[in-house]
């Protein structure tokens, strides 16, 4: 069966699907983007997604190329077409295409690409075998609530996370303190055993799942501060994890090649996953949708 995607109106075959050599987001990385979980078939964080998308355009001053109705018509259709079940959509907007020239083009039509791969279900254990992480210096711009395309300190990162041997790589600030992974946020349980993430602000992109765990938890009655926190601390810390729409939340028990905690999966990290997934059975997804930045 061959996957479908969705380029620019059409839906073609995802052999031949491709953009223009002068696409913006090709030359200059001028554009956005979103990674939707599919679970059971539905769209996970689906509001949450597309008023980031909202906050990721306006900022970038990118218009939208259709309306979002018609946007969330496609992103159900290709999960249809591919007969996904549990996996991913990724969907992306560029500037559009526009002789090479670095300021807005006065006329582009913006680009839009979307595209869905399957996984597996959600495998609670399979998130509790604790992965590794890294910390590496933070050295992307100063606008990481902006879901941009251009992801090259991030895909540096990740790779020195594999050349390690760990799975991800928590990036750490001039301050010292970690802003998030390359593609997750970062929580840990600090050693008096309190629930800690950093708080959102332009240093770190607002994860869907990270908005979802802060309400799931609070539902659960456990109790979280968002501030910042160093890689010492987090050495130091009890249990850790990370969460993202391709990872969930996912238990991290080393860091830097030392124990976490006593090297296994903490209570409190089960705890959230199991708030978390019950948390999207009710509810799809976080219902706050104002905190991009
Ligand atoms: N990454 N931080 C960064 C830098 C990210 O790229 C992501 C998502 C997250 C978590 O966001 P969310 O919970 O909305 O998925 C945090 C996606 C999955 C990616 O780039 O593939």
């Amino acid at each position: 069966m061959s996957r479908i995607a969705y380029v620019n109106g059409q839906y073609v075959p995802h052999r031949n699907a491709a953009v223009h050599v002068e696409d913006r987001g090709y030359q200059f990385a001028d554009g956005v983007y979103e990674v939707f979980a599919v679970m059971g078939g539905k769209l996970i964080g689906e509001q949450g997604h597309f008023e980031r998308l909202t906050h990721s355009l306006s900022e970038l001053r990118i218009e939208w190329p259709l309306s979002r109705a018609a946007m969330l018509v496609a992103v159900k259709e290709i999960v249809r077409r591919n007969y996904v079940q549990d996996g991913l959509v990724y969907l992306q907007v560029t500037r559009g295409v526009s002789p090479r020239d670095h300021p807005f083009p006065e006329h582009s039509e913006s680009a839009l690409v979307i595209t869905a791969r399957k996984s597996g279900p959600l495998d609670k254990d399979a998130l509790r075998n604790g992965v590794d992480v890294i910390t590496i210096p933070d050295i992307r711009w100063q606008r990481c609530d902006i879901k941009s395309v251009a992801l090259l300190p991030n895909v540096l990162g990740k790779q020195m996370a594999r050349d390690a041997n760990a799975f991800e790589a928590w990036q750490v600030d001039d301050e010292g303190y970690v802003t998030e992974g390359t593609s997750t946020n970062a929580w840990i349980v600090t050693a008096n055993g309190d629930l800690v993430t950093r708080n959102a602000s332009t240093s770190i992109l607002n994860g869907v799942t990270r908005l979802a765990v802060l309400e799931a938890a609070a539902e659960a009655g456990i109790d979280i501060t968002e501030r910042p926190f160093t890689p010492k601390e987090a050495l130091a810390a009890r249990e850790a994890f990370i969460t993202s729409s391709t990872s969930h939340v996912k238990a991290v028990t080393r860091i830097n090649g030392q124990s976490i905690g006593n090297g296994h999966v903490g209570g409190l990290t089960n705890r959230v996953l199991d708030a978390y997934v019950e948390y999207l059975e009710t509810h799809g997804g976080p219902r706050t949708t104002d905190t991009w930045n």
